[in-house]
């Protein structure tokens, strides 16, 4: 495909760069960087079986994780790719992911610089086994003043800042095609890998989410243990058009975030992985820092909405590295819907137990 009027993501990041005049470019640089460790995981993840990660024909072990997971080499070998990618350039003084127990020190032959880099480097990686679509997580921060002015090492806290607080988010897809998702606070641009270019291009600039939906995400298999709000939503959709909402919905479950974001990105739709009763320790599934935060920054730049069930995701300050949280986003009649339900008074009658006359496991 001819490269002609298209956007490379280079001329989109110095386009955007033209709004701040003062601005240096080093965040063009990192994201670029970025890019870079998002086309290298593409490879990999390309190969398959084929490749060094994945053994032919057979299931992947791996040690385990900060997060009690099992870590998978793609795992790992993602993770790697992003500190090489992104250690040496002098932008960043540290870095934290979904692999890693601490914060990452720049090392000490390296310039440290004024952002913090969080990561998921490789996203629905229980999927890979069976060659479904993973995707790389980011978000970049401001790093605390007297960091930047002292150059010491980062610490956990520095990294706990709000939603709100980033400066650009975005996630790489590893699909039938490979694409970048991109905020840098302005709206949300899509660029599809050129594989023969080895560049992004821009096929889909100002990405805006449908403000309404008839089409929901959720891993029902956890069914019994949601919150009364969850389950009358879930429930009044089930009903279809005799019930409460008066139209037929539709599901899907990935259980890969990146993808169900993506798709909801496309054409609509609402994904929930509330918090729920399964373990008291575990708030919720997905990790605020690195997942949560960096979907929301995006959903909420396409018009979109994302949620704790109960208040916007930008707006809760982490208080660890891998805290857990619940997460609901999409089009945002529905999320300010299921916000509504988190707020109103729960009448037992109508929606618990789950097995009652408007139940969603009715016969
Ligand atoms: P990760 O592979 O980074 O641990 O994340 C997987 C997440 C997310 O992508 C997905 O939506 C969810 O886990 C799936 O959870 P279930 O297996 O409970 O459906
Ligand atoms: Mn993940
Ligand atoms: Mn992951």
């Amino acid at each position: 495909m001819p490269l002609t009027g298209r956007w490379t993501l280079t001329r989109y990041l110095i386009e955007e760069r033209r709004r701040y005049p003062d601005a240096s470019g080093e965040l063009n640089a990192l994201i670029l960087d970025i890019s870079l460790a998002c086309k290298a995981i593409a490879r990999i993840v390309a190969m398959g079986a084929l490749g060094e990660a994945m053994p032919a024909g057979g299931q992947m072990g791996g040690a385990i994780n900060v997060q009690g997971e099992v870590q998978k080499p793609l795992d790992v070998m993602s993770n790697d790719i992003f500190i090489r990618m992104n250690e040496w350039s002098g932008h960043l003084a540290g870095m934290v992911s979904e692999e890693m127990d601490e914060p990452l020190q720049i090392p000490a032959n390296y310039q440290r610089g004024k952002y913090l880099l969080v990561f998921d480097p490789l996203d629905g990686s229980s999927n890979i086994d069976v060659n479904v679509s993973v995707g790389s997580i980011f978000s970049i921060l401001r790093a605390p003043a007297d960091v930047v002015a002292s150059g010491r090492d980062v610490t956990e806290a520095d990294f706990l800042q709000p939603g709100a607080a980033q400066v650009a988010a975005g996630y790489a897809l590893y699909g039938p095609t490979t694409m970048l998702v991109l905020t840098v606070g302005n709206g949300v641009a899509g660029f599809t890998l050129n594989p023969t270019l080895g560049e992004f291009v821009l096929t889909h600039p100002n990405i805006r989410v449908p403000v309404q939906t008839q089409e929901f995400a959720i891993n029902t298999s956890n069914a019994r243990f949601w919150e009364p709000p969850v389950k009358r939503y879930v429930d009044e959709c089930m009903a279809g058009r005799i019930g409460p909402r008066g139209k037929d919905f539709n599901m899907r479950w990935i259980a890969s975030m990146v993808a169900e974001a993506h798709r909801i990105l496309m054409r609509g739709g609402v994904f929930l992985y509330p918090r729920d009763t399964k373990d008291p320790a575990k708030p919720g599934r997905l990790r605020l820092l690195y997942e949560a935060s960096p979907i929301g920054f995006v959903m909420e730049q396409a018009g979109g909405r994302c949620s704790t069930g109960r208040q916007p995701i930008l707006g809760v300050k982490p208080t660890a590295l891998h805290q857990r949280i619940g997460l609901v986003f999409g089009s945002a009649e529905e999320v300010e819907r299921i916000e509504r339900y988190h707020h109103e008074p729960v009448e037992e009658s109508a929606h618990a137990p789950l097995f009652a006359a408007r139940s969603l496991f009715r016969d």
